[in-house]
């Protein structure tokens, strides 16, 4: 088999950035004001300062203004609440984040639920996931936009494939679920979502024309358990003890890329895979937002 299409997340979002910069550009030399998101981080994650650090750098990198709110980890509920009320409020604001863990005695969902909808660029608010379902206009979660993203910029078909996602999060796997199925491009997929409790997983796996794993098991995916010409989208991103490394660790993905890669028509690596759409969708959905209710209209 011929070696297969490498799906690069750093050329596809990229592509999508520039557009969404000259977007940006164009109504901000008509007069209107840029478009505004701002990152709520509470406590010091790592992790989560690494996201928000990208998300800023990629923001303020196309003309979006960008604002990181911190709040300490001690931080009540309430006061938590009080912050995302006030972000609801102020007109200069037109999508936020609140990044995600948070500290143990915060509940997510009250945080989540309490975003206005029209700002939530997550897209985990009840009304976005809901509007998804039924096909009308709404923010959709970063990673499976970012997702569809990649499809569209690499024209994979997908009209008629069997797409097999593994993993079920309200985050991936059950977005990417609606988006797959949906009567438009990238869609009209049949979808088979397995999980945990998923008898012979390679069963189903193997049926996929279109297979996107989203488990956050690194290299879980083995070349057995995929059909040979399958489209493969990696969502999985850990860090892994590798001696080899500089750094001590390497990122691996949800598939194991040095086996599965040769038996597939189109892959994307880990790291410079989905990762970078996500960035590149968050953005897309603020720059929606700032159009739709803010000052890009
Ligand atoms: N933590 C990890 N990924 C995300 C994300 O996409 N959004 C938020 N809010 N938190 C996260």
């Amino acid at each position: 088999m011929s070696s297969p299409l490498i799906l690069d997340g750093k050329i596809a979002s990229i592509a999508l950035l520039d557009q969404l910069q000259q977007q940006v550009t164009q109504a901000v030399a008509s007069g209107k004001r840029a478009p505004h998101l701002v990152a709520v981080i509470v406590g010091n994650n790592g992790a989560s300062e690494t996201y928000v650090a990208s998300k800023a750098a990629h923001s303020e990198k196309i003309g979006i203004q960008s604002t990181i709110r911190r709040l300490p980890a001690e931080v009540s509920e309430a006061d938590l609440l009080a912050v995302v009320a006030e972000l609801n409020q102020d007109p200069e604001v037109d999508g936020f984040i609140v990044q995600l863990p948070l500290p143990a005695h915060i509940s997510e969902a009250a945080v989540t639920n309490a975003i206005d909808w029209r700002k939530d660029v997550d897209g985990f608010h009840p009304e976005n996931v809901g509007r998804l379902a039924k096909n009308l206009p709404s923010y959709v979660s970063a990673t499976p936009l970012g997702i569809v993203k990649m499809l569209e910029h690499y024209q994979v078909e997908t009209a008629g494939k069997h797409c097999v996602i593994v993993g079920r999060s309200n985050i991936v796997g059950m977005p990417m679920a609606l988006l797959m199925q949906r009567n438009a491009y990238p869609g009209n997929c049949t979808v088979t979502v397995c999980h945990s409790r998923t008898p012979d997983l390679a069963y189903h796996t193997r049926q996929a024309d279109i297979l996107i794993a989203a488990l956050g098991k690194p290299r879980f995916v083995t070349a057995e358990m995929v059909k040979p010409g399958a489209v493969v989208i990696d969502v999985g991103i850990t860090r892994v003890p590798d001696a080899s490394k500089k750094s001590g660790y390497a990122v691996v993905g949800d598939v194991d890329f040095a086996a599965v890669a040769p038996i597939t028509s189109a892959i994307t690596p880990v790291p410079g895979g989905v990762g970078l759409m996500t960035i590149a969708a968050l953005i897309q959905n603020t720059v929606n937002g700032w159009v739709a209710f803010g000052a890009g209209q």
